[in-house]
């Protein structure tokens, strides 16, 4: 069985294997439904999902639906990072309550990083960064998971009690080798995730990636013991790193990624260095055979970041597989598109810290 560490996050290869090994249903027939759904749901980023027909009905319905989810301050914010903000301001704006938490206990628990560290992280690259891309204040509730949302006791004494519905055979078959720490952090979650039907909101939204998968699992058998409804999930595949296809983007690895704060000619200089190439060794041999677009790291940052319009990425990808869109040309043109939108996300950066003050305050 495949199992998966949320706090050693591998490589995927197949995840369809994994899905129908872990019994996480397909979510092909929503996206086609969701409107004005960002790329991450439009292009199949988001592959799975538990119970999403319910939160689906709350937005055919317009009836009280709210999303949870939780940021690891861990480390700069990156490309890698923005599969779920987009989600989560794509549900604000049609109508969901948002609950956004930073995982600042768990940073310490799981990473050794300090409160303190823990909370600058979390406030200067990550919710700056969310504002600036257009997370709004109305209807959203942050919070430190060490001091808790407004019902702080009761969020508190939720992790707890929690910890009776569960015994330490199904904590070892859910996540393997566990240590205290990584319990309580999994106990934090699991009360996260249940705590907007504290406030009264019963149809919940967790958008997180396959590597936290058993963490959702964890939650919904625990929710079923507490008389808690089932929570949602919807989970996606990690954007590559710029290593290849099949490669992260890690926080300790700064050529796998490109962060918000990298420059024009750093973002030239490793987009040309670094991203992996479905093309062919020569211009001649590219011509005459074409570049396989599902395996380059350019088009797919195109495809999952920056291309908006469908008819240009598939423009794009025909050239690239006929051979008459060199690599050198592709990486000119997810170069020119970062650079446009850093200039731009960097100004709304330094305005939104005008507004960050009201973000905190609940
Ligand atoms: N464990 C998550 C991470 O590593 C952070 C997190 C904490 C979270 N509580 C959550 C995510 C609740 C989703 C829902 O990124």
């Amino acid at each position: 069985m495949n199992k998966i560490d949320p706090w050693e996050v591998k490589e995927v290869k197949d995840y369809n294997k994994l899905m129908r090994e872990l019994g996480v249903d397909d979510f092909s027939q929503f996206p086609k439904k969701l409107k004005d759904a960002p790329l991450e749901i439009r292009r199949n980023l988001v592959l799975g999902h538990k119970d999403f027909n319910k939160v689906y009905e709350c937005i055919a319905k317009k009836k009280e639906f709210a999303i949870l989810t939780g940021l690891m301050p861990s480390g700069i914010f990156h490309f890698g990072h923005m599969s779920v903000i987009n989600q989560v301001i794509y549900y604000q704006n049609i109508g969901a309550k948002i609950y956004l938490l930073a995982a600042d206990l768990e940073a310490q628990l799981t990473r050794s990083i300090g409160q303190k560290e823990a909370e600058k992280i979390a406030i200067e690259e990550y919710l700056l960064n969310y504002i600036a891309l257009g997370l709004k204040k109305k209807n959203l509730t942050f919070y430190f998971q060490t001091r808790g949302p407004k019902k702080s006791q009761e969020y508190a004494n939720l992790s707890k009690l929690a910890s009776a519905k569960t015994t330490f055979n199904e904590v070892k078959a859910i996540y393997g080798d566990i240590t205290p720490q990584k319990l309580i952090s999994a106990l934090t979650q699991t009360a996260d995730i249940l705590y907007p039907q504290l406030e009264g909101i019963n149809t919940t939204l967790t958008p997180i990636g396959f590597d936290q998968l058993p963490h959702a699992s964890f939650s919904r058998d625990i929710a079923s013991r507490m008389s808690f409804s089932l929570p949602a999930f919807t989970f996606h595949k990690l954007i590559p790193g710029l290593q290849g296809p099949n490669t992260k983007m890690s926080s300790s690895k700064p050529e796998s990624y490109i962060d918000f704060s990298d420059d024009e000619k750093t973002v030239e200089y490793k987009i040309k260095k670094y991203a992996f190439s479905g093309g062919q060794p020569t211009i001649k041999e590219h011509k005459e055979k074409g570049g396989n677009p599902d395996i380059d790291v350019s088009f797919l940052w195109l495809k999952y970041l920056f291309e908006d319009s469908n008819k240009k990425l598939k423009n794009l990808e025909e050239e690239y597989r006929s051979g008459s869109l060199s690599t050198g040309e592709l990486k000119e043109i997810l170069i020119e598109k970062i650079n446009k939108f850093l200039i731009k996300h960097n100004m709304k950066r330094e305005k939104a810290k005008n507004h960050l003050a009201k973000f905190l305050k609940n």
